[in-house]
């Protein structure tokens, strides 16, 4: 289990993130709502070591995730917004690289583990292809391909839909769940309401002061009103 205690991240003295706390089971969706600015992001860098925290504490199944350095653990995958690809290599080079170079893989194994999270992921047929050949959807398979690589424990994916027009939103979703059931917690930042119908998650709606609302999807689903705050988010009438 992955837990956020009372974390406090400030930029130029300006609080960002505001007593955060969250915990997020293996097998678990948590998916962070909220409008541009309150810090979805922000939290997601923090996972990945690429920011510090000013305050609070955050364990993997009871130990402290080393914040002070670069994660040297890998236990956690990102996928970013942009993507980060290596836009001049080929589609398998983006993730033998991973493999040879973070986890010390030999090149034979590297390219069989490669191979087989392509065919999975639809793309095999691309393994030689440069990534700038790909269109947004097949780069963001491929992102997601090359986080899994490396075996994390926790997914994080920052506006994974973003791109995608609403089939390829389905297809990620349906990807996301399925990396669900393999057990991996996984926290997603988004404003793409689209995604509230499409996975079985915790929304966790962020406001200018933390967590202002949180609900099960499937219980949002059955009762909006119950969640007015989420409610008015997903409907566009009012910030939070
Ligand atoms: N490196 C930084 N230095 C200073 N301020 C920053 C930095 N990174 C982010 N911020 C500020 O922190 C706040 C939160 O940013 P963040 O990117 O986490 O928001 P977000 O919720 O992901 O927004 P969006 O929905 O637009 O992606 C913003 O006001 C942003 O300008
Ligand atoms: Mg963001």
């Amino acid at each position: 289990m992955l837990a956020i205690k009372n974390v406090y991240k400030l930029y130029a003295g300006k609080t960002i993130l505001h007593n955060m706390s969250l915990s997020v089971d293996r097998g678990e969706i948590a998916l962070l709502l909220g409008p541009s600015g309150v810090g979805k992001s922000t939290l997601l860098r923090i996972l990945n070591n690429l920011e510090t925290i000013d305050s609070g504490i955050i364990t993997v199944d009871g130990k402290p995730l080393d914040l002070t350095k670069v994660n040297t653990t890998h236990t956690v995958g990102m996928v970013f917004q942009q993507f980060n690809l290596f836009e001049h290599l080929t589609v398998i080079q983006n993730i033998t690289l991973a493999l040879e170079k973070v986890i010390h893989k030999t090149h034979e194994q590297a390219l069989a583990i490669a191979h087989k999270l392509l065919t999975h992921y639809g793309l095999d047929q691309k393994a030689d292809s440069f990534v700038s050949r790909l269109s947004g959807g097949q780069k963001q398979r491929l992102a997601i391909a090359r986080a899994v690589a490396l075996k994390p424990t926790i997914i994080c994916m920052d506006e994974p839909t973003s791109a995608l027009d609403p089939l390829l939103t389905t297809h990620v979703a349906n990807t996301i769940t399925e990396l669900a059931h393999e057990k991996y917690i996984i926290l997603i930042a988004s404003h793409d309401t689209a995604l509230l119908d499409k996975l079985n998650c915790t929304i966790y709606l962020l406001g200018e002061n933390g967590i202002v609302q949180t609900a099960l999807s499937q219980d949002f689903r059955g009762n909006p009103e119950k969640f007015p705050l989420i409610h008015s988010f997903v409907s566009g009438s009012i910030q939070p």
